[in-house]
């Protein structure tokens, strides 16, 4: 459901302590803004927040970011962060395609793409998160040992996806048709999207990708 606009969401996530605004600052200074040198992992559209909710909590040596283009939603998941009471979780207002304004080469550890939008029409293809450009920018962001996770329910956009990181240079080391019923089942960490879309029944597909050879940033 799409969120009332909130006119006063601007100035409430900029003057939020989780939120970062000053994002060009911290690049290639995260660690220093978490005052610890623990891996990063970014989640690209955020939207509520439900899955750094939890897994800030499951995972507190792990620092994490969401990045979101759209206040309302990050507002929310700003807050939702904060009643964790969980220091090693910021969250970033920012269009995915400026990540480079906000991260250095081998700076991240990790991205998660969680049910992004799967822009079905052909014309639209070059906006969906999983095309060359955006992974290549990724591949540049990623630490040496660092890695891409993919969810969605969109079965067009997951195999998209497949071609344009085999095609790019990753290496897919995980896989699932129906994350639900996989191996990694156990470990996974819902988001709202994927309780929504399970709920209906529908699989979800899993992906864990590594640029071939490991990456020679950091
Ligand atoms: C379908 S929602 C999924 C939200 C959440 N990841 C989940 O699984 O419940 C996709 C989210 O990605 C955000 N998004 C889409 N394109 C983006 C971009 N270029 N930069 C930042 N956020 C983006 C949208 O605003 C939306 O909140």
């Amino acid at each position: 459901m799409r969120l009332r606009r909130n006119p006063k969401a601007i100035e409430l996530l900029t003057t939020h302590s989780l939120s970062v605004a000053d994002y060009e600052d911290q690049k290639g200074n995260w660690k220093e803004l978490f005052g610890n040198s623990h891996p990063i992992y970014v989640e690209l559209g955020t939207g509520k927040g439900q899955f750094l909710a939890k897994a800030s909590t499951t995972y507190p040596e792990i620092n994490w970011i969401g990045v979101e283009k759209i206040q309302e939603p990050l507002l929310l998941a700003a807050r939702k962060g904060e009643e964790t009471g969980n220091e090693n979780i910021r969250y970033l207002w920012l269009d995915i395609v400026k990540l480079q304004e906000a991260f250095a080469p081998g700076e991240i550890d990790r991205f998660y793409l969680h049910f992004s939008d799967p822009w079905p029409k052909t014309r639209h293809y070059k906006r969906r998160l999983t095309y060359r450009d955006f992974l290549e920018v990724y591949k540049t962001l990623l630490s040496p040992k660092g890695d891409l996770i993919l969810k969605t329910d969109s079965d067009s956009l997951y195999q998209f996806s497949v071609d344009e990181l085999q095609e790019t240079g990753w290496n897919i080391i995980e896989q699932s048709s129906d994350l639900h019923h996989s191996q990694w089942a156990e470990t996974n960490i819902t988001t709202e999207y994927e309780e929504k879309f399970a709920g209906l029944g529908m699989p979800i597909y899993y992906l864990r990708a590594v640029p071939d050879e490991g990456n020679t940033n950091g």
